[in-house]
């Protein structure tokens, strides 16, 4: 059975045009794996402005560029696991420890 984290994320392009490399987390449903673990997802302020979620960076030490490189890293993952995520949140750098479920949905 393939392990999920329980997020959607943005196109890779839409994390080039703010300049950075990662994945940014469009959504992590309060109750998926990232969303338990605290990831935060994008959302719109009270005045429609766009409040940007978390850029995971890194899964268990490996560098994480783009959606493909996360779905790599899955992929030798099992359900159970535990992964630690390196995330962008705003300036700062924070670490989220994951426990990858299985998949059940569309989400990843
Ligand atoms: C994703 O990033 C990796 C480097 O980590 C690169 O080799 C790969 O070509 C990129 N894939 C896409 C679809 O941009
Ligand atoms: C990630 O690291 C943790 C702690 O070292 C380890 O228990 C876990 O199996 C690793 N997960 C993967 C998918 O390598």
């Amino acid at each position: 059975m393939r392990p999920i984290l329980g997020i959607k994320f943005a196109p890779d392009q839409s994390v080039e045009q703010l300049g950075l490399s990662g994945v940014l987390v469009l959504d992590a449903p309060p109750n998926g794996p990232a969303g338990k673990a605290g990831l935060q997802s994008t959302k719109c302020d009270a005045y429609g402005w766009l409040i940007v979620g978390d850029i995971i960076t890194s899964v268990n030490g490996t560098k994480v560029a783009n959606g493909s490189d996360l779905y790599h890293i899955l992929d030798q993952c099992k359900v159970g696991e535990t992964v630690t995520m390196e995330v962008l949140r705003g300036d700062k750098k924070e670490k989220i420890v994951v426990v990858l479920e299985p998949k059940l949905d569309e989400t990843r």
